[in-house]
């Protein structure tokens, strides 16, 4: 098959039953949406005959209305009720931004390319073919339309800042270390936090990735030094001034399941992405992409009318924060080259949502990571952008102007354009092992769109003889499949949990033999 058409509208029970369910959530919604109105109108009742009673004027308040006293209470009473139903209608158990597509049968024909094409036509038949031609088309493709070129990989320097060899209960090794992302003490730096299991014959193979609010907050250990980086402020006080508090210790400790990653055996090596690039549309002006610009190309001349996120002069196709962050893992990998206690060849990189995309972005450029795993990374990252399910390339461009190359703002409601899909992406990690992850819940990520990026990579793995997916429907809730290409959509919200570790860690367990 040269082209590969959207598949077919109604044919498997699977997307029978995820249209019956976005029918019966769009129902909810309306239903939530008039409870409201009602119970909004009968605070605005209540609370008008019930604030009289604070003015000190009940009395007053109750006669005029011909109230008794106790009728006055149950008026305050009714108020309270009303609070807490709109307290209890407010909670929108789907949590999906608004405005967006997430009804199936609304999503438009398109037409994804083919892997297997090469851009002068040829089809291509083996392994040695792709590795020689269509990777670094597909590879390029990518750097021009989506994500930008990133510069040259700099040659880093470190310096361990603290260590313990009892860390976890005795359970670990804890090391941080300080990486100078171009050489220069004096220039941008990482923080890696590393634990690396006391029981495991070392070096042991380790699971990499980026967090979003700092080494402190991956576990509760009152050691881990806070993060030193610009955070985005956050009322329940972990961060103050856009810097980290104390209060923020161990604030994602679920999503990362320090001690169970130990027990398995494995080392965890972490770095807060804000280290890289604060993640805001300014960011660029005080992160790595300021001091390293990639070569402009031949002959650019910069746009009158200067980007958004990135520097005044950027070329379109200049990295964005994604590029940096994942620029960021790679140079974590250089690190762990030289780190005698982690087994450089067994290094999986993982990410969750923004850092699900960097993981992939990470995976397909740098071939030094053994597996790659996506935890919930949507638009940008594992989902098929022309479903236009869920966010879209204008949404996410709009939001985040920052994260991707400026080139990619032409296919703002232009999907069809696009020269690629995500499932290229995907296809860019053969044959290493990858995986991808979706929750029920978190249809903003496009859940089928994130399967069948999975899915139309398997012909690429298929070149190298392996199975990839093995299935040809989207599994059940909380039913892991796959080989080489793994997939499972998890019940649940949009967000990290021990049963996503479990499935990551028997996937590195299958493809890493432990030493
Ligand atoms: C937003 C954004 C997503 C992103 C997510 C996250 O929801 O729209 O694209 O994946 O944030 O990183 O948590």
């Amino acid at each position: 098959m040269s082209i590969l058409a959207s598949p077919p509208r109604n044919p498997s029970a699977v997307l029978a039953t995820e249209i019956a369910k976005n029918k019966t959530a769009a129902l909810a919604r309306h239903v939530r949406f008039i409870a409201q109105g009602f119970t909004h109108l009968a605070i605005e009742v209540a609370t008008f005959v019930s604030l009289r009673s604070h003015d000190g004027c009940v009395v007053d308040a109750a006669s005029r209305l011909e109230l008794s006293r106790p009728a006055v209470y149950g008026l305050g009473m009714w108020r309270s009720i009303c609070i807490l139903l709109v307290v209890v209608f407010s909670i929108d158990t789907e949590a999906q931004p608004a405005g967006a597509n997430y009804d199936e049968s609304k999503v438009p024909e398109y037409i994804l390319p083919d892997p297997l094409i090469g851009l002068d036509g040829t089809t291509i038949k083996t392994a040695s073919q792709w590795q020689k031609q269509r990777r670094g088309e597909i590879l390029k493709l990518f750097e021009s339309n989506v994500y930008g070129r990133s510069p040259e990989a700099t040659k880093i320097r470190f310096k361990q800042t603290s260590g313990e060899t009892k860390a976890l209960g005795g359970k670990a090794t804890r090391r941080e270390v300080t990486v100078f992302l171009t050489g220069k003490e004096d220039g941008p730096t990482m923080d890696l936090l590393i634990f690396i299991p006391n029981k495991a014959k070392r070096p042991v193979p380790a699971f990499l990735g980026l967090n979003f609010a700092g080494n402190h907050a991956v576990d509760t250990d009152p050691w881990i030094s806070l993060a030193r980086c610009w955070l985005p402020n956050n009322r329940d006080g972990s961060v103050t001034n856009n810097r980290a508090t104390d209060a923020g210790r161990g604030k994602e400790a679920s999503r990362w399941q320090v001690e169970k990653v130990i027990d398995r055996g494995y080392a965890l090596v972490t770095a807060c992405y804000c280290d890289i690039e604060p993640d805001h549309a300014e960011g660029y002006k005080t992160s790595i992409r300021s001091v390293l610009r990639p070569e402009k190309p031949k002959g650019f001349n910069p746009s009158a009318e200067p980007p958004k996120g990135a520097p005044a002069d950027a070329a379109p196709d200049e990295w964005g924060a994604i590029g940096a962050w994942a620029f960021g893992l790679s140079r974590a990998m250089d690190y762990l080259e030289q780190e005698k206690d982690i087994d450089e060849k067994h290094v999986a990189v993982l990410g969750h949502s923004r850092l699900g995309k960097t993981a992939l972005w990470a995976g397909a450029q740098d071939e030094r990571f053994a597996i790659v795993i996506s935890n919930d990374s949507g638009e940008g990252g594992a989902a098929l952008s022309k479903r236009r399910f869920g966010e879209t390339v204008e949404r996410i461009n709009t939001s985040f102007p920052h994260w991707f190359c400026t080139n990619f703002k032409k296919y703002n409601n232009n999907e069809g354009e696009l020269p690629l899909d995500q499932h290229m992406l995907i296809s860019l990690m053969a044959p290493r092992p990858v995986y991808v992850a979706s929750a029920q819940e978190d249809l903003w990520a496009d859940p089928k769109g994130e399967f069948l990026s999975a899915k139309h990579a398997e012909p690429v793995y298929k070149l190298f003889g392996l199975e990839g997916l093995g299935v040809s429907e989207m599994p059940g809730t909380n039913q892991p499949v796959g080989k080489t290409i793994g997939y499972h959509i998890r019940s649940g919200k949009h967000d990290v949990t021990e049963y996503d570790w479990e499935q990551y860690l028997n996937l590195a367990d299958r493809h890493f033999v432990k030493k």
